[in-house]
């Protein structure tokens, strides 16, 4: 990896997604000049923590990009949409983790341990997929080593840190109501979330599954490469506060045993086995959480099958499923060589002076800060 140090943004550092990406980016020793945190508004003025410093929060503005070279974007669907491109326009690289140009055909969107040479075609934005839909193609990808996925149904249970900062706060405030035998607030979700699950997450779609359901699929048959791939998702809200499980049934081309299935799991990285039921040793979120890894345990033959697997995965949503991700893929493209950007700009160099990205990477041979308006 380059040594040279990079200008970072992060847009939405005062949320659940971005405080992570500050602590990450400190933690991982990434090679950072200059950190643009920026927010609402609302935020304006505030002092992040970082580095043994402290870090001021600007309202979003596009000029904020000037001499970005990496922006993370974590806010909300509108806001990458009217910021990303302006980024984009002045030669930053985005990495966004929304929902907003997931599905677009020119934007890649990457779990770097399942299809990190994807960077390798973005132009200007690189998308990371839903908390939800990591884990599982992590765990998929893995498998596919051993047999043909066939398909797959899974279950969520999605902490409230997933919905963001006011949901966690939500669930703080309705615990501490209910327990005192005081009414509470109902602000973020339909119904309660203290003492209670949500079989609904996001909005119903005709047909009756839920848009993060309808996610789940799409990004999944997307990172995998796989268009056709038979998938169903039911996705639920729990009141955990941060982690995401999930239940998954998949189907092979052939009958795998659970030991085959395991020592696939074992070896693949960022994935780590879990899995002692004897012991009542199984992941889960409350162990996930500030972890990097995605746990797996519960391994079994589906008995409802032949060629059927059963298993159960927790994962951090606001690390693996989000900000560590999102690092990840900066760590993935500048090992590719991909990052591109401004000609005058010294972000890396390989000792011969630094030029356009090379065909194929960065915009596939168009120059970032080229890249056509709207
Ligand atoms: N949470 C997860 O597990 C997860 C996982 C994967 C992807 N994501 C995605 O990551 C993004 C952020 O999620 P989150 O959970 O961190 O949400 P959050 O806790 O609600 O934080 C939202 C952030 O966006 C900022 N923001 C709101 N309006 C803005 C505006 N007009 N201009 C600039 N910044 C604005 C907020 O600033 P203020 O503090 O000033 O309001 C805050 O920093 C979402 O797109 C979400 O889909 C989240």
């Amino acid at each position: 990896m380059s040594t040279h140090h990079l200008n970072i943004a992060i847009v939405g550092a005062t949320g659940a997604v971005g405080r992570v990406a500050m602590q990450l980016l400190e933690a991982r020793n990434h090679p950072v000049s200059h950190i643009v945190a920026m927010a609402s508004a609302r935020s304006a003025g505030r002092k992040l923590p970082y580095n043994g410093s402290e870090v001021l929060v600007a309202e979003a503005a596009p000029e904020l990009f000037h001499s970005v070279d990496v922006a993370f974007i974590s806010a909300s669907s509108a806001v990458s949409r009217e910021l990303a491109p302006e980024a984009v326009k002045l030669g930053a690289l985005v990495i966004d983790d929304g929902s907003a140009f997931r599905m677009e055909p020119d934007v890649p969107l990457v779990v770097p341990e399942v299809n990190g040479e994807d960077v390798e075609w973005h132009q200007g934005i690189i998308s990371i997929p839903n908390c939800t839909t990591t884990p599982l193609v992590m765990a998929l990808r893995a498998l596919e080593k051993a047999a043909t996925v066939e398909r797959v149904t899974v279950a969520t249970y999605q902490s409230v840190s997933g919905t963001g900062a006011a949901a966690q706060l939500e669930l703080y405030q309705q615990s501490q109501a209910i327990l005192a035998g005081r009414s509470y607030q109902q602000n973020v979700y339909p119904h309660r979330i203290a003492f209670n699950v949500l079989p609904q997450v996001d909005d119903f779609l005709d047909g009756g599954y839920t848009v993060e359901e309808q996610k789940m699929v799409n990004e999944s048959r997307k990172i995998l490469h796989a268009p056709h791939l038979p998938m169903s998702a039911t996705c639920v809200r729990v009141p955990v506060q941060v982690s995401h499980s999930e239940a998954a049934h998949i189907e092979f081309n052939r009958p795998l045993s659970a030991s085959e299935a395991r020592a696939a799991l074992e070896t693949f990285p960022g994935l780590a086995v879990v899995d002692d039921p004897t012991r009542s040793v199984y992941p889960m979120p409350h162990h996930a959480e500030g972890q990097d890894d995605v746990f797996v345990g519960r391994i079994r033959e589906d008995a409802s099958h032949p060629r059927g697997i059963a298993l159960w995965l927790a994962c951090d949503n606001l690390r693996k499923g989000a900000a560590l991700n999102a690092l990840q893929i900066l760590d993935e493209v500048v090992r590719r060589d991909c990052l591109g950007g401004r000609p005058t700009s010294p972000l890396y160099s390989k000792g011969e002076g630094q030029g356009p990205p090379k065909q194929g990477c960065g915009s596939n041979g168009v120059v970032r800060g080229d890249a056509p308006e709207g």
